[in-house]
């Protein structure tokens, strides 16, 4: 887990996580090494894919941020994630979205419908926000349930 005290939103040092977890990939079949880091109560929590021979069992770097935060014990209300991913032959960094499965379940965290997305496409960051990338979605408040 990476984990920062520095409790100013500073996206160049999330996005500086995200490249750091990329470093922590477990991706043996895709090569594709992504990092995330998910920023939530002045804190910063990591992820990084994860693969499996079997492959349908793969866990994303995204994923992999909000189940630290989980595990965290929740804190706050995250503002927002950077992504960062690298192809292991190339050594170049890809400007990459993050998947449909992800934005789904960013989409329960607290605070989504305000949730920044930066990307990392080698350059700088750019940013976007969850409602840009995942609109008119199904979610919590379908079932009658507040996000938190
Ligand atoms: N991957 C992520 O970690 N996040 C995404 O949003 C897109 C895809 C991973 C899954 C797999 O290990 C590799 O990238 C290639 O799809």
């Amino acid at each position: 887990m990476t984990e920062h005290s520095e409790n100013q939103f500073d996206p160049e040092k999330l996005l500086e996580a995200a490249r750091q977890q990329a470093t922590h990939a477990r991706a043996p079949y895709s090569r594709f090494h992504v990092g995330a880091a998910l920023w939530s109560a002045g804190r910063i929590f990591g992820g990084c894919n994860v693969e499996n021979a079997s492959y349908g069992l793969t866990i994303c770097a995204e994923r992999g941020a909000v189940m630290n935060w989980a595990a965290g014990g929740s804190p706050g209300t995250p503002l927002a994630i950077a992504i960062a991913a690298r192809s292991a032959d190339s050594g170049q960094w890809v400007e990459a979205m993050p998947c449909g499965a992800c934005r789904q379940v960013l989409n329960e965290l607290p605070g989504a419908n305000q949730l920044v997305v930066w990307i990392w496409d080698g350059e700088g960051g750019k940013s976007t926000t969850l409602r840009e990338l995942l609109p008119h979605s199904f979610g919590p408040s379908d079932l009658g349930i507040e996000k938190g």
